[in-house]
């Protein structure tokens, strides 16, 4: 009775005490082992009853070694009362800026340095800001269904195929002289491939101001290579057509990820494009107010996409959309 007592208020806070505990009712030698040894000094009538109580206390301290352990175990860490000290913090996973963010920002920070800021627009456009003012042709085939997505028809209504939308916008409420980026997502009906997505993002750039000129496009974009990439980045223009501006050039740098030896991304040319370029058309000014005799301006647009893959050699543009932690984790450092 006494031993039944002690096994029910027997606390192990410890593992030595849950040790002590083991040797005194459990081991080899244990006290309720010796009870049974007992047994040839009872009085055979009593034998059956003593058995039996003997036995039950066998079974009393076997639970209780039982639960003596589970106790124990979910203690260890400690509990609100008993925190353990000793264990390790628990660690807080830290997400990662986006590559096309770090992209972004490296940019803007480009740009702001040469005194460009930074201007938004909807990305749900209409036909004036995405086309008519930007002097696409009434019929030009960028206005067709395969490459937009409309959302209403006459009045038009439509996804921004560009940012060039947002520079209207911006002219159209500022007097120059204007130096000012636009970021942000734009939306082409294209089949999603490793090169090519159906909503992507620009980086569009307009400077007006008076006397400005085909040179100072070059010199701004030249610099910008240099910064984004490296010292060593070569640039091109290449003769080329857009509505909005004229003279427009394509631009080219040197190949990012062979420095110019030949693979894929530059079919071995050792040139990648980067977008497109040219002098605003003195008819776009006129659009939005500008007096086209007095000022002149540049602007450029890039795909984020296309500076991003080179910046970090990734060759396929879905891993950007997939959120896949494995691609994410890498740019942990950014
Ligand atoms: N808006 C053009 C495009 O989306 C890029 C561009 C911008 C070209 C400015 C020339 C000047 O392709």
């Amino acid at each position: 009775k006494e031993l039944s007592q002690e096994i029910d208020s027997f606390v192990a806070e410890s593992q030595e005490q849950l040790e002590a505990y083991r040797l005194r009712f459990i081991g080899r030698k244990n006290v309720i082992a010796d009870l049974f040894s007992e047994m040839k000094n009872v009085p055979n009538e009593e034998k059956k009853a003593f058995g039996q109580a003997v036995n039950d206390l066998k079974n009393q301290a076997k639970d209780k070694f039982q639960s003596l352990i589970d106790s124990l175990s979910s203690q260890s860490g400690g509990d609100e009362k008993h925190p353990d000290l000793t264990l390790p913090p628990i660690s807080t996973e830290f997400g990662s800026i986006h590559p096309l963010t770090a992209t972004r920002n490296r940019f803007i920070q480009i740009f702001e340095r040469i005194g460009f800021n930074v201007s938004n627009g909807p990305e749900i456009e209409d036909d004036w800001h995405n086309f008519t003012a930007l002097n696409f042709p009434e019929n030009h085939p960028a206005r067709e269904m395969q490459d937009t997505f409309f959302i209403e028809k006459n009045p038009d209504i439509a996804l921004r195929t560009h940012t060039s939308s947002v520079q209207i916008r911006v002219m159209e409420n500022e007097k120059p002289p204007i130096r000012t980026l636009s970021p942000g997502r734009v939306f082409r009906n294209e089949a999603i491939s490793a090169r090519a997505h159906c909503v992507f993002h620009q980086m569009e750039g307009l400077y007006i101001d008076k006397g400005v000129s085909f040179a100072d496009l070059k010199q701004t974009l030249y610099h910008f290579v240099k910064e984004m990439f490296d010292r060593d980045t070569q640039i091109r223009f290449r003769p080329s057509y857009f509505p909005f501006t004229e003279p427009s050039a394509e631009i080219d740098i040197s190949c990012q990820i062979c420095h110019g030896d030949g693979c894929n991304i530059c079919k071995h040319t050792g040139w990648v494009e980067i977008g497109g370029s040219g002098m605003v058309d003195p008819n776009v000014l006129e659009n939005c107010g500008i007096d086209s005799k007095e000022y002149s301006g540049f602007a450029f647009g890039m795909g984020i996409e296309r500076i991003t893959m080179l910046r970090y050699g990734i060759k396929d543009l879905r891993l950007f959309t997939e959120n896949d932690v494995r691609f994410l984790k890498q740019f942990n450092s950014l």
